[in-house]
């Protein structure tokens, strides 16, 4: 048996992904923040959240577009991705000082990453309040790729050097080590 200790941190579930939130307001204008509280709840319809404090400037923009864009990055951009999670878009234009592209979204009026591989384009479909973070729920009406990456109408994520935030860290993956369903064959 594991002995086990209680302790204090009660959302220490790691690792979430960490990804890239585009959106974009008639009057503020396009911005980028990342996100760490953001996970997939749904398959059909395809459901995705994102957790954003309402102190964040991109709070009222999404609150008020009703969409965001969500980009997977990959390690060779993490250190843009640090920046947009540590200045704000009330400052300037965060695309332009993290030296990233902004895309017109095709299916939401909001801007994808083009230096991210993957992206979703998500319309809100409901804002849960939970405290200090808003559950922005949003079912993904979009999707793109890296060509070189979709065969079979799948990414192929062997080939992208994908990032994953723990405790305050940022992690590379290691190898595959299985597939859903192996332990029955
Ligand atoms: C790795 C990382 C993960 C973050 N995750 C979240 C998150 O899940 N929710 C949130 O509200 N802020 C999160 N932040 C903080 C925001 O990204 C940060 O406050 C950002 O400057 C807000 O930008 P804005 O004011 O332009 O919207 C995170 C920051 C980093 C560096």
């Amino acid at each position: 048996m594991i002995e086990k200790v209680k302790f204090g941190t009660a959302q220490m579930l790691s690792p979430t992904p960490v990804v890239l939130v585009g959106c974009a307001h008639r009057s503020l204008g396009r911005n980028v923040l990342t996100i760490a509280w953001t996970g997939v709840d749904c398959s059909d319809p395809p459901v995705v959240h994102v957790s954003i404090r309402p102190s964040r400037f991109s709070h009222r923009m999404i609150k008020e577009s009703g969409c965001f864009t969500v980009n997977v990055p990959t390690r060779e951009i993490l250190k843009q991705v640090d920046l947009c999670g540590v200045v704000s878009g009330r400052d300037g234009d965060k695309f332009a000082r993290a030296g990233l592209t902004p895309v017109d979204g095709s299916a939401v009026e909001a801007p994808i990453v083009a230096e991210c591989p993957v992206n979703f384009e998500c319309r809100v479909i409901q804002i849960v309040p939970l405290g200090v973070h808003d559950m922005f729920v949003g079912e993904i009406v979009g999707r793109s790729a890296d060509a070189r990456l979709v065969s079979n109408d799948r990414v192929d994520f062997s080939k992208v050097p994908l990032v994953v935030y723990v405790n305050g860290e940022y992690w590379s993956l290691g190898e595959r080590i299985g597939a859903h369903g192996f332990s029955m064959r």
